[in-house]
């Protein structure tokens, strides 16, 4: 199967200029002005952008949490992000308390054949770390699992001590992977959270309300910390907030290797989404919390200046009815996390490139470019160049659309940005060369995704 994409006007983190695209199987193998070319299938791309795949590097489907488990399958949560232009993301497998990391693999390796549409890694969670389990984060980096993430957040379930962070720290600095932190207080967090609950108050806002800024740039404090006495690169995940912000640039002032994250909701999400009355609010439960508005401002500074590097979604849903409802009467019940993975592409398209915030390279780089080379993907994905794979997505940046859950393909009963208009989508998505969205028809066959085995020392350390 060979495919010709002519005229469109091809963006990269780099570049932008005008030329065609031949697609040999899997593969760009020649970019060229007016390419006289015969292929399978020919798309005139005139008026249109050639971008990179989007790449989402934080999502968690089918992952157990609260007694449920997120609604999106590998099938269904792929078919989502595909429609919005990315065609590749990285889910977190987790460790089994007290089991090995392949185990944790292998069940989330089995949760993904046959059923992602577009290709995908994993990041190992590890839940703990005795001294004999640490040379198992060798053999994840073997297996291609070459990202783990750790929590100062969730006693008992997930949180793990300074310690372990630090023994996994070392080990990435002689294996080359890179430790990614979920920087919250949870200790202290689990103490504002039983006061607040004695003092009954149980709706959706307090579970913001319990979990103050202070508690995530404390801990990205100590994440970097504990990464500069490791010597080795950290990357925050899911940063909030201007105060956790400013830790983050303070070393990279100082010139420590240190990366981060935000997701799309905390662009555009605020205390007062989560405020909302009759249980509304519970459809922005997820932690770290939204925060006071003021500080997306800061968010988008800080992409613009390379502070935050990578916007991903933490694409993490449960169903307002059936699963958030759980806690219904508590907060500390209700499942914790936002469905996001189909509407990234075009938020940060439309808040960021439309709203003047940043360049197309920039929206490339952050969307694409940057998860590939910072999670060891590079130029495979995330980039436009011979010799990559043809993941491309077509993008239309007059379209309007509407986002609503009536019309997104996510498996979910809500969305966070109901209602909003923005303009740009993805309407072809090429991965691996094969057309898998056109026009808002999905062809992508169920187990057509492949596992992508990561490489190490992605840019983290360069
Ligand atoms: O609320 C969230 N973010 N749920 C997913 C788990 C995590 O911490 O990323
Ligand atoms: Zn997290
Ligand atoms: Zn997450």
């Amino acid at each position: 199967m060979s495919t010709l994409i002519k005229n469109g006007r091809i963006i990269t983190a780099e570049q932008d200029y005008t030329a065609d695209i031949f697609i040999e199987k899997d593969k760009i193998t020649t970019i060229g002005l007016s390419l006289n070319i015969t292929a399978d299938k020919i798309i005139d791309a005139k008026g249109k952008y050639v971008i990179p795949g989007g790449i989402d590097v934080h999502t968690h489907l089918d992952m157990p949490f609260g007694g449920t488990t997120s609604s999106d399958n590998f099938e269904t949560g792929t078919r989502a992000a595909a429609f919005g232009g990315t065609t590749s993301l990285i889910d977190f497998a987790i460790q089994p308390k007290g089991k090995s990391m392949r185990e944790g693999l292998d069940i989330w390796r089995k949760k993904a054949e046959g059923k992602a549409t577009i290709d995908y890694g994993f990041h190992m969670i590890i839940t703990d770390l005795p001294d004999e389990r640490i040379p198992e984060m060798d053999d994840m980096v073997a297996e291609g699992v070459t990202s783990f993430k750790l929590f100062l957040a969730y006693p008992n379930v997930l949180m793990v001590d300074d310690a372990t962070i630090f023994k996994a720290l070392k080990q990435t600095s002689n294996n080359g992977g890179l430790v990614c932190m979920h920087a919250e207080n949870g200790m202290v967090i689990d103490h504002i959270v039983k006061e607040t609950v004695a003092n009954g108050n149980l709706t959706p806002l307090y579970h913001a309300l319990s979990r103050p800024a202070a508690a995530e740039a404390e801990s990205t404090n100590r994440a970097i910390a504990l990464a500069e006495m490791a010597g080795t690169p950290i990357y925050i995940v899911h940063l909030t907030c201007n105060d956790a912000l400013l830790k983050v640039s303070e070393a990279r002032y100082k010139g420590q290797p240190v990366y981060a994250e935000t997701c799309t909701q905390y662009l555009y999400l605020s205390i007062d989404d989560i405020s909302k009355p009759d249980f509304e609010g519970a459809k922005y439960v997820f932690s770290p919390p939204v925060r006071e508005k003021w500080n997306q401002e800061k968010l988008w500074g800080g992409l613009q200046k390379n502070e935050l590097q990578v916007v991903s979604t933490d694409h993490c849903p449960f169903n307002f009815v059936g699963q958030k409802d759980l806690g219904k009467n508590d907060f500390t019940k209700i499942p914790n996390g936002g469905p996001g993975i189909e509407n990234r592409m075009q938020m940060i398209y439309d808040g960021g490139v439309n709203e003047k915030r940043i360049s197309l390279n920039r929206w490339v780089e952050i969307t694409s470019t940057n998860p590939a080379k910072i999670f060891g993907m590079y130029p495979r994905k995330g980039s436009i160049a011979p010799g990559s794979d043809a993941d491309i997505v077509i993008w239309d940046p007059q379209k309007d659309y509407l986002i609503s859950a009536k019309t997104h393909h996510m498996n979910v009963d809500y969305s966070m940005f109901e209602g909003r208009k923005v303009r740009g989508i993805a309407e072809t998505v090429i991965s691996r060369g094969e057309v898998i969205v056109e026009n808002d028809n999905f062809f992508g066959k169920a187990g057509r995704g492949n596992f992508v085995k990561r490489d190490t020392y992605g840019a983290a350390w360069k």
